[in-house]
């Protein structure tokens, strides 16, 4: 039951105990008020009528039945009759309750050997009850008999059933206002909770895993600065994005430069068959593309690509619904392992990502790493068709390629994105060629990373190694006429997933998952996608598993993490070393707390498609994104974008950009094993309502901070950096200068 729920029923069976208690309280006082106040009512008439009761006590029945008559004048006595001290009626009302006449109240009275004046008691008639009284009449200090009153209680009644709606009403009021603040005060406290993770007022630690107040700094900053920028403009999708294309870049086609290519043809044998590989540029780019189109230049690497390409291995894609062109670029054997598997990534991958990877620079995968760049470049100078064509360059792959193209299209505005982490210029100092890649990238006019730091990291850089002036107010580096500015643009995925289209309901996504990985229905569920790649601290979270189920007896067989993990760059030493210690680890995991069919661990070592992908996200209780170092992770934001439900839970590594932007998820340092063994056992116990307020914040979060909205804002400041060039190339032109110096 979710937690609000139960507080708000506690607190209603608290006020209604209360409502209870304080009715039974009230409706006895108010009896005692009322029996003490007849009691003294009824001797008051008694002794005020006292003289002429005593007389006419001995003129007989005519003249006591008037002073009786007279004393019941009061609406609330009933009647009234005159007894003698033996029990005989001497006259009465002419309404008196017959059962309660002279001898019954004789009866009583001798019975109870009561002494008091007046004797009182309560008694029940069919039309409600009556309060009886006798008072004892004397005449010259002896007592001669007695007066028997007799009061009507139906008006206590009534006031009872008064008190009773009125106590009632209250008690609907008073509910509904608690019922009412409660939720006020649950709402108001989830918006402080959030704006004060977002404003990062305070460093005190107010929930577990919480995100680097640094980072939700920085977010609320941003935050705050793009709302404001934003707020005219509308959402961030396709038709803004292109929009944004006409009006500020006259509508010019864009140019993507990226080593991996969105379409893989790869053959099999029942033919041909097209695959979307696992990586976090294609997954960020390709809608970009198809909102854009133009030509996407990449490294045709599939069995397939030739044959499937035309002579100057363009494709049209994305197959069945065209809009946008795949450029194939062709690489040989040597050429591939020293550009790609060499130099990027047992060189630049390793010094760029804070991993224990030792970076290996070779002269031979240098000279690879320069050729295929300028062939890259060279395709993308093919492809264009203005002298100031707006082209993207992504990654580490291509490094060089900016300078390359600019020295062939002096006007082109590039925008160069680089995926991953930018280090400290220390680090950057051990690349042999650090200068040439450097002053590769300042050909770019925009050099992009997805955080501050990355940035700060590269203009220190630059300052290390570089002769340029640095301009820190802009954040730009100029070198003789040239500005490139430098950037954060933390990149994110579109919104909506087009992938969720086709997918079944999360029921349907969980009972299926479940069947296929042999699963009982209600078992619980986390997820992990990756390539395998050491920087995505893969055995990290399975030994995080480990130590969930050790500290955590209730997970041991309810528990299964399965780990989708695509093989990656396995030609490299490293990664197959890494691909058999997984094995080994989740095999030693399974044989500790495996049990008949149960194993915690489940390795799907192959590539998935998006589908697939999107399913497991739908079916799991828990991701746990698990990365050393990672530029962004866009394995976080899918997750987030996948459970339209708003119920699951991500756990995510600090050193992820990722976590910068997600601050309501489980933030955990992927080294320390145990408390991210906590975050799972969090995780898994997480009542829904929190997990909905997380869920819905982060899914507010990449809706509005879309992969359109990065696209557009890169868009729209190289354009805003292109009006300025061309200005300042007109005022700079020999015909104004002379203009200008003659007047
Ligand atoms: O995460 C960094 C990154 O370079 C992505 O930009 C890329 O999509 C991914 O690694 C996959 O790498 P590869 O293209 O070598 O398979």
């Amino acid at each position: 039951m979710p937690r609000l729920l139960r507080f708000l029923l506690l607190l209603l069976f608290g006020l209604a105990l209360m409502t209870g208690v304080g009715y039974v309280a009230l409706t006895r006082t108010t009896h005692r008020w009322f029996e003490t106040d007849l009691r003294a009512r009824s001797l008051f008439v008694v002794t005020a009528t006292k003289q002429i009761l005593a007389r006419n006590w001995e003129h007989g029945h005519e003249g006591l039945a008037d002073t009786l008559e007279d004393i019941t004048r009061d609406e609330r006595v009933m009647g009234a009759a005159a007894c003698t001290l033996d029990g005989q009626r001497l006259a009465s009302t002419s309404v008196y309750p017959l059962d309660y006449g002279c001898r019954w109240v004789l009866a009583r009275i001798e019975q109870e050997g009561a002494e008091t004046n007046p004797w009182t008691t309560t008694e029940a008639l069919p039309g409600g009850r009556v309060h009886l009284s006798a008072i004892t009449v004397a005449a010259e200090g002896k007592p001669i008999g007695r007066v028997l009153l007799v009061h009507d209680l139906s008006y206590l009644e009534r006031r009872e059933a008064t008190t009773r709606n009125l106590l009632l009403a209250a008690f609907f009021v008073l509910s509904l206002g608690a019922a009412t603040i409660t939720m006020i005060a649950e709402r108001l406290a989830f918006r402080v909770w959030t704006s004060e993770l977002r404003r990062a007022l305070s460093g005190e630690v107010t929930r577990d895993f919480k995100p680097l107040v640094g980072d939700v700094r920085a977010l609320v900053e941003r935050l705050a600065s793009e709302r404001d920028r934003e707020a005219r403009g509308g959402p961030w999708n396709p038709a803004r994005l292109r929009s944004t294309l006409t009006t500020h870049l006259d509508g010019e086609r864009v140019i993507i430069l990226a080593n991996r290519e969105p379409y893989i043809h790869d053959k099999t044998p029942t033919g041909v068959r097209v695959l979307h590989p696992a990586s976090g540029l294609v997954t960020a780019l390709e809608p970009v593309m198809r909102a854009c189109s133009g030509v996407w230049v990449a490294h045709g690497s599939g069995t397939a690509d030739k044959e499937t390409a035309d002579a100057r291995g363009h494709v049209k894609v994305p197959p069945g619904e065209e809009s946008y062109s795949i450029r194939r670029v062709w690489l040989s054997e040597a050429e591939e392992n020293g550009y790609y598997y060499g130099f990027s990534n047992e060189g630049l991958w390793p010094l760029c990502h804070v991993a224990h990877a030792r970076p290996v620079f070779r002269a031979e995968d240098w000279e690879h790493y320069v050729r295929v760049n300028r062939k890259f470049a060279d395709a993308v100078c093919e492809e264009v068709d203005t002298e100031d064509p707006i082209i993207l360059v992504q990654d580490y792959h291509f490094a060089l390629a900016p300078r390359m193209i600019r020295e062939r299209l002096p006007r082109a505005t590039i925008l160069t994105f680089w995926h991953i982490p930018w280090p400290s210029a220390e680090r950057i100092g051990i690349c042999p060629w650090r200068e040439e890649i450097i002053s590769g990238l300042l050909g770019s006019s925009i050099v992009g990373f997805h955080t501050r730091e990355h940035c700060n990291n590269f203009i220190d850089a630059v300052d290390t190694f570089m002769e340029s002036r640095i301009d820190r107010e802009a954040n730009a580096i100029v070198q003789g006429a040239r500005r490139s500015l430098v950037r954060p643009y933390p990149i994110s995925i579109e919104w909506p997933v087009h992938w969720l289209e086709e997918l079944p309901s999360v029921a349907e996504c969980r009972a299926s998952v479940r069947r296929e990985l042999g699963l009982p229905a209600d078992a619980l569920l986390g997820v992990g996608i990756d390539r395998l790649d050491y920087t995505k601290g893969i055995e990290e979270r399975l030994q995080a598993v480990d130590e969930l189920l050790s500290r955590y007896p209730e997970f041991r067989g309810r528990f299964t993490f399965v780990q989708l993990a695509a093989p990656s760059r396995t030609k490299i030493a490293r990664y197959r070393e890494l691909n058999d210690r997984v094995e080994a680890l989740a095999d030693e995991i399974n044989a500790r707390w495996g049990k008949g069919d149960y194993r915690p661990i489940i390795l799907l070592r192959s590539h998935h498609e998006p589908p697939t992908v999107f399913r497991y996200y739908r079916a799991a209780e828990l991701c746990y994104v698990s990365s050393l170092h990672d530029g962004m992770n866009l394995v976080a934001k899918e997750f987030v974008a996948a459970r339209d439900d708003e119920l699951g839970v991500l756990v995510l590594s600090q050193f992820t950009g990722a976590a910068r932007d997600l601050t309501e998820a489980l933030i955990v340092n992927p080294y320390d094993l145990g408390r991210a063994g906590d975050a799972m056992a969090a995780a898994l116990r997480m009542p829904e309502d929190e997990q909905r307020e997380r869920m819905s914040s982060m899914r507010r979060m990449v809706s509005e901070f879309n992969v359109y909205r990065w696209a557009g804002r890169m868009l729209v400041d190289a354009a805003e950096l292109r009006r300025r060039e061309r200005v300042s190339g007109r005022l700079s032109a020999p015909a104004v200068l002379a203009r200008a110096i003659g007047s």
